[in-house]
């Protein structure tokens, strides 16, 4: 096992993910009780099993216009995603759209936690996605309810048909199988994610491939 990079940078932005679950459990509605049903998955926290090193995906050029589209909600996990944010295994998981040709440059998911992610688990997802300003997250789906906490940049989120302008600071729900999609404003997005549930191997498709 090699393991390089600011660990303890990593493990400090893990427990503000942490943090941040846990200030949205007092509410004891759907997105609550996700978040406590993570958090629970968390303990204890999985095996550190992989390596973090520098990346080399076109994506993170967005990262630095991420850090100023935060807010005083955001500032503390900006704070911890900073220091390791070009550390992250970033990639972008879908084949590529010939409908789509700029999504593979301008998206991207850095796993922390997962069945493939350096932290190994079966059971839970915990990880940041990063998509570039201007851009539609074509609508998905996956077996695995899925729980975002919006970290930097405004945008429109779509689900069940209805369209959301969200902010950071703001937590999003999506349950098994549920179709969705994002378009992003002329501010990037940065959020956390987590996959619970059944399934939280199967990956994420497209509704419609290009
Ligand atoms: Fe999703």
């Amino acid at each position: 096992m090699k393991i390089s990079t600011n660990i303890d940078g990593i493990q400090s932005l893990i427990s503000m993910i942490q943090i941040s679950l846990r200030s949205r459990t007092v509410a004891r509605d759907a997105i609550g009780n996700e978040a406590a049903g993570v958090l629970s998955l968390l303990e204890p926290l999985p095996v550190l099993d992989g390596t973090f090193s520098r990346s080399t995906h076109p994506s993170i050029r967005h990262l630095n216009a991420a850090f100023e589209s935060g807010s005083a909600a955001t500032t503390d996990l900006l704070d911890a995603i900073r220091p390791v944010a070009l550390d992250l295994p970033w990639r972008y998981s879908y084949a590529l759209r010939d409908d789509a040709p700029g999504l593979g440059n301008n998206m991207a998911f850095a796993e922390l936690i997962g069945p493939e992610a350096p932290y190994k688990s079966d059971r839970v997802c915990v990880g940041l996605t990063l998509i570039g300003p201007e851009i539609i997250y074509p609508s998905h789906s996956h077996p695995a309810v899925e729980l975002y906490y919006v970290v930097a940049g405004k945008a429109t989120w779509v689900a069940n048909g209805v369209s959301r302008l969200i902010f950071p600071g703001e937590f999003i729900l999506h349950g098994s199988q549920v179709v969705h999609a994002m378009l992003t404003t002329s501010e990037p997005l940065l959020a956390v994610y987590t996959w619970s549930g059944k399934d939280v191997i199967s990956p994420s498709v497209y509704l419609v491939s290009g």
